[in-house]
Formats: C-alpha cells, sequence, structure tokens
C-alpha cells in the first residue's frame, strides 16, 4: 500500500510591506491591490494585509479595495479592538487573524494572550463569526494558549514562527520541537493549523515540513525579495521551497 500524501499547504502572501514602501514617500504607488493581483496569479493561495491601528502601511481604502479585487480570498489580521473589529466585521473578509499590538513595535511581537484575554477574545471570535468570517489566533506554540483558543470558539489557530526563525543551532531545533509538538495536539483537537512570522525560503522548509500545518502567511522575506527578482519570482521560489519540504518525492514545476 502506497503511504498517504501529505495534506497540500497553502501559501498566503502578506502585502503590508508594498504599502510600507508607498507610505514612505505617500506617493500613489506601489499599490499593495496590485501586488495581490500579481500574487494571486503567481500562485498565492490567498492575500493577507494587517490593518494596525496606527495605520502605518495599509489604509482602510486598501482594504476595501482588496476586498473588492481580490481573485483569492482575503485573510485581514487585527488587534483586539473595538474599532477594527466594527471595521473588519462591516468588510467581511473571508478569514480574519487575531494578533497582539504594540504602537511601538517594529512588527507583532509574539502570539496574542488568549489564555489572559479569553473573554475578550471570545466576544471578538462570536462579532467575526457572525459577520461570516473564519477566525485564527496567532499564538506561541504554548499549551497554555492553546487550551485558551480551543475554549475561544475560533476555528483556526496560526503558531508564531518568530522564535524558530530568529534562533539558530540547538536552540533552532528546540523551537522546531515544540512547534512540532504542539501542531500535532492542535490538529488532534479539532483546530485547522497555520503558521507564520518571520519565514524565508532558506528557512520555510523545517515548518512546511509538518503535516499538521495547512497555510503559512508570509509576508516581509518575499516583498524584499521581490526587489532583486520580481514578486512573482519571489512568490515561486518560496513555493518551491514549501512543496519540496512537504512533498519530497514531487515538485510542482
Ligand atoms: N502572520 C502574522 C499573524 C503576522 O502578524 C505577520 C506579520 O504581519 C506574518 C504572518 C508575516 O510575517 P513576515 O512579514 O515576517 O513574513
Amino acid at each position: 500500500m502506497s503511504p498517504t500524501p501529505p495534506a497540500p499547504i497553502r501559501l498566503g502572501v502578506n502585502v503590508d510591506h508594498v504599502a510600507t514602501l508607498r507610505q514612505a514617500r505617500g506617493t500613489p504607488y506601489p499599490d499593495p491591490v496590485e501586488a495581490a493581483l500579481v500574487s494571486a496569479g503567481a500562485g498565492a493561495d490567498s492575500i493577507t494585509l494587517h490593518l494596525r491601528e496606527d495605520r502605518r502601511h495599509i489604509q482602510d481604502h486598501d482594504l476595501t479595495r482588496l476586498i473588492s479585487s481580490s481573485p483569492v480570498p482575503v485573510n485581514l489580521e487585527l488587534a483586539l479592538d473595538d474599532e477594527t473589529l466594527a471595521i473588519a466585521s462591516r468588510a467581511a473578509p473571508r478569514f480574519a487573524c487575531l494578533v497582539p499590538e504594540r504602537r511601538e513595535e517594529l512588527t507583532t511581537e509574539g502570539g496574542l494572550d488568549v489564555a489572559g484575554n479569553l473573554s475578550a477574545v471570545k466576544d471578538a471570535c462570536k462579532e467575526l463569526a457572525d459577520a461570516g468570517i473564519l477566525v485564527a489566533l496567532f499564538i506561541d506554540p504554548d499549551p497554555r494558549q492553546l487550551e485558551a483558543a480551543l475554549r475561544s470558539g475560533a476555528p483556526h489557530i496560526e503558531i508564531h514562527t518568530g522564535r524558530y526563525c530568529e534562533r539558530d543551532g540547538a536552540a533552532r531545533e528546540t523551537e522546531l520541537g515544540a512547534i512540532r509538538r504542539f501542531a500535532a495536539d492542535a490538529a488532534r483537537a479539532g483546530l485547522e493549523v497555520h503558521a507564520g512570522h518571520g519565514l524565508t525560503a532558506q528557512n520555510v522548509g523545517p515548518i512546511a515540513a509538518i503535516g499538521e500545518i495547512v497555510e503559512l502567511n508570509i509576508g516581509h522575506a518575499l516583498i524584499a525579495r521581490s526587489v532583486f527578482v520580481g514578486l512573482p519570482a519571489a512568490i515561486g521560489e518560496m513555493r518551491r521551497a514549501m512543496l519540496s519540504a512537504r512533498n519530497p518525492a514531487e515538485t510542482d514545476e
């Protein structure tokens, strides 16, 4: 009997940093919506964007334009903030991911403390679910957070891979082991498991090889690489790195 093939793995392309470049000059270009269309054409399975409270990159009009024109599902990252939750519910992207947010941070630091904010997380999950949105919680691979996520009503989690990406050698292996065990526990408990943050074509392989993880959300490294090779080629490189780790016997192109 031949072994069961691994579950497919999807790539969500985060277009925030296209907007970062635009906001640096206050020009109308480059447009994250154009980046989304190019990404979808190059094999992105979904488009992710983060509407931050300080609007440092993505603006409200990007969200509405993206939802009306993206050929692939839109995944909105947002904080536990009443105003942003109301915007998300009105815009109704297919997916949303609840993340922690601090004004002074360079990027999202660490996962959401679901265990410490369970009642607010539950309310946010209900509000978003009532708007027809499938919700993920961005959490560290910590069993306490998994237990809380299971009580929150969210159908999906996204594992924060930042610590795995920042470390190397034995410390990276330790993080990878924790992510593997956590993904298996979460999937066994019935959650759909995603992962992201800090992933590059060089470090994505061991994460993509974890069979329970069915989606990766990647932004900074893709947009940075696209400066040199173009966005379609950067996405192609990332997809090949993911797919060859997922199923070493087959490559996609
Ligand atoms: N997933 C989540 C929840 C994030 O907050 C981010 C950063 O916006 C990413 C994935 C993508 O991280 P990176 O830009 O480092 O690929």
